[in-house]
């Protein structure tokens, strides 16, 4: 049983918690929930690896924050540009990593090195980035991959993997459905991956809730759609709430291929369970980023 619900924010959620000593990866700093968590971390003393698209981005997030951090350049759509991020954090003892951006509904398809835009730089370019930052993670440190409640819209048609490229249909929520379905199967066949080993490190993955946040960009009408949804939907300082809890709080600490929603363990869909896509998953991925 959770202690914390839906109106918790960040800061009650580390309340008490000392990140003095702890390093931190957070991709996508410059906006919304990445913004937020990587804010209340540095509060609790952690120190923030805080990543955007441009070193500049990132450095200009944390130079408003007043987070004396490490910014680092990190575009997800572009492999070399991850690996040169995972190069430039080398060093550093990591407690965990917030996989932590994303796009969402983009109307049109687009593709990155032949793979839809929402499947490659919500879920492969973190794939990538995770994968070499691995070695780098502390015992105990956690990865938390940032999911949605819309990966229930890929209920039906899965993971499509035959249809990567898009191309063979596309719709916008659908493809971001299936995006984070992906995110919940990495945490949950990097966690699968952790314990085979042996390991201490722990995946989970989040749903954040339903915040204005910058990733409506794409969406025709987030007028509309944030009306629609006014009766569950969160500030910013709450939507960071549960990615901040399940990171850092002892409460968590053992916890691992889980799936989270206001600070709690939720039952994501049965596809999302399945450890047999999720290695499928992680074949397809692995075999995707050797070959780029
Ligand atoms: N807000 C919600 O209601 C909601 C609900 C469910 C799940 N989520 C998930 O929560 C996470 C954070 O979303 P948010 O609401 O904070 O959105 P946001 O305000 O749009 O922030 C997204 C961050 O990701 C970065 N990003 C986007 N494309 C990138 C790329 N190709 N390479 C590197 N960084 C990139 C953005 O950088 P730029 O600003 O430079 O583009 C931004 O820093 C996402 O994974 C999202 O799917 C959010």
């Amino acid at each position: 049983m959770s202690r914390f619900g839906f109106p918790s924010t960040a800061e009650a959620v580390t309340s008490g918690i000392d990140l003095t000593g702890t390093t931190w990866v957070i991709t996508g700093v410059s906006s919304g929930l990445g913004r937020e968590s990587a804010r209340v971390l540095a509060l609790r003393g952690a120190h923030i690896i805080g990543l955007a698209r441009s070193q500049d981005a990132a450095a200009a997030t944390l130079s408003e924050l007043s987070i004396q951090g490490t910014a680092v350049a990190c575009e997800l759509s572009d492999i070399e540009s991850v690996r040169a991020a995972a190069h430039a954090i080398r060093g550093h003892a990591l407690s965990g990593i917030m996989a932590n951006a994303g796009i969402m509904a983009l109307p049109t398809l687009r593709q990155t090195h032949g793979i839809e835009q929402q499947l490659f730089v919500n879920h492969v370019g973190h794939f990538e980035l995770v994968r070499h930052l691995t070695p780098m993670l502390q015992p105990g440190a956690r990865v938390v991959v940032l999911s949605s409640e819309a990966h229930r819209m890929a209920e039906k048609r899965g993971l499509e993997l035959e249809n990567a490229h898009g191309e063979s249909s596309y719709h916008a929520w659908k493809m971001y459905g299936r995006s984070k379905l992906a995110n919940i199967l990495f945490a949950r066949g990097l966690a699968r991956r952790f314990e085979a080993a042996g390991l201490s490190q722990t995946a989970n993955a989040v749903h954040p809730g339903v915040i204005q946040t910058n990733l409506a960009r794409h969406v025709a009408n987030p007028d509309r759609m944030f009306a629609r949804l006014k009766h569950i939907e969160k500030t910013v300082e709450q939507g960071a709430s549960t990615q901040c809890y399940v990171a850092t709080h002892p409460d968590w600490s053992q916890t691992s291929g889980q799936y989270f929603s206001d600070c709690a363990v939720l039952e994501p869909i049965a596809a999302a369970k399945d450890d047999a896509l999720a290695e499928t998953l992680w074949t397809w991925s692995e075999a995707l980023v050797n070959r780029i």
